[in-house]
């Protein structure tokens, strides 16, 4: 049976998009923030982000600042920006590099690993009971998968292994804890969170809003392996010789041990509920989601390649040509997916009818409502 007819047959018969509330309403909004964000693994970055001890950076989830830094000992360890003495915020820097934290208030310092290191002016003598110890930075469940960094802010997490356990070892010949990140593109999208992977999941939007994406891959060719659950996608071929490339040229050293055919086949993944995994031969792309308020989306792209790319092994090397390709052909993506915002917030709104090439997106929009209801 080919992955195609699956998809064909996971087509649910009169599934239809969602009412107007899940798009506009902001008692859904809490809703999603406190049952999906605040209690499930999300995705805040790569491994290769801060690939030095001391590198970190702040990401905020569900309305919570968060450090993730790695340590002395060259672990990724995630805490909340609170300071122990009097609440304060400690990391004003979204990026950066230090081999503390201290904060700006009082100066308490706390190591990387989150034990409070330094204390100006205070002992157990001045303080009776007054322990260091009892004061470290408060963590947040954090946990690697093939490289890339999930939080989850639950007290006691499933453990990211268990979720992903149905994907363990399906991408490991793509090298992804490898792969540098080169760029980043930050877009803030006026449409609902759900929109951006709905638009992501088909495309039969392909033929008139990417008239370029179209060229390098045909349309209706999407062939998926994985169709319900919290793991969607699969691939699609792409034009013979060609790249998803401005110039059409392959842009860098192959990300993986590609073998066969997936030399010419770009792979779409969504990881329920914030990631968005493109991997292509010569590069992947990532998007985070990250819902600001029903009608508000920020968009983190990160672009990555080979470790060597940037190297003289790799004399093609020219990432432009990829980044460009994909940030008008995102564009175009955020443009429909903000008009579909401004449809769906009419009082004219009703559900519309999924069509056969719409299998993904309903198969996500039933899996979010497992969540949500
Ligand atoms: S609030 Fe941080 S040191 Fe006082
Ligand atoms: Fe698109």
């Amino acid at each position: 049976m080919t992955a195609f007819r699956k998809t064909a047959e996971s087509f649910t018969a009169g599934a239809k998009t969602l009412p107007q509330r899940y798009f506009v309403s902001p008692e859904i909004f809490e809703k999603e923030q406190n049952v999906l964000f605040s209690a499930r693994w999300v995705l805040v970055g790569h491994q290769s982000q801060i690939a030095k001890a001391g590198d970190y950076f702040v990401q905020e989830v569900a309305g919570e600042s968060l450090i993730v830094v790695r340590d002395k000992g060259g672990e990724v360890r995630g805490f909340y920006n609170v300071c122990r003495h009097r609440g304060t915020r400690l990391c004003e820097d979204q990026v950066g590099h230090s081999s503390k934290i201290q904060c700006p208030y009082h100066a308490w310092t706390y190591g990387l690993d989150g034990k409070l290191i330094g204390v100006p002016n205070m002992d157990e003598e001045s303080v009776p009971g007054f322990d260091k110890a009892e004061y470290s930075l408060h963590g947040v469940g954090l946990a690697l998968w093939e490289g890339f960094i999930f939080v989850n802010l639950a007290k006691k997490p499933t453990p990211l292994e268990e979720v992903f356990a149905p994907l363990a070892g399906k991408f490991s010949h793509w090298n992804l804890p490898k792969l540098r990140a080169v760029k980043r593109i930050e877009y803030d999208v006026r449409a609902n969170w759900k929109l951006i992977f709905e638009n992501y999941s088909e495309c039969y939007h392909c033929p008139g809003v990417h008239p370029t994406l179209s060229k390098l891959t045909p349309y209706d060719s999407a062939e998926n392996d994985l169709c319900e659950g919290p793991f969607l996608g699969g691939f699609m071929p792409i034009t013979r010789g060609k790249s998803l490339t401005m110039t059409g040229n392959t842009c860098a050293l192959p990300v993986g041990d590609i073998k066969g055919e997936d030399h010419a086949r770009v792979f779409y993944y969504s990881i329920f509920p914030n990631m968005l995994l493109s991997m292509h031969p010569d590069y992947v792309m990532v998007h985070q989601i990250w819902p600001q308020s029903p009608e508000r989306t920020l968009i983190l792209c990160d672009w990555f390649f080979h470790p060597e790319a940037a190297g003289v092994t790799d004399p093609g090397y020219n990432p432009n040509d990829a980044i460009e390709f994909w940030d008008m052909t995102n564009k175009q993506d955020w443009h429909v997916c903000e008009l579909s915002q401004q449809g769906i917030a009419s009082r004219a709104y009703q559900p519309g009818p999924y069509s056969p090439r719409e299998s993904i997106p309903a198969a996500w929009d039933r899996e979010y409502l497992r969540h949500i209801r």
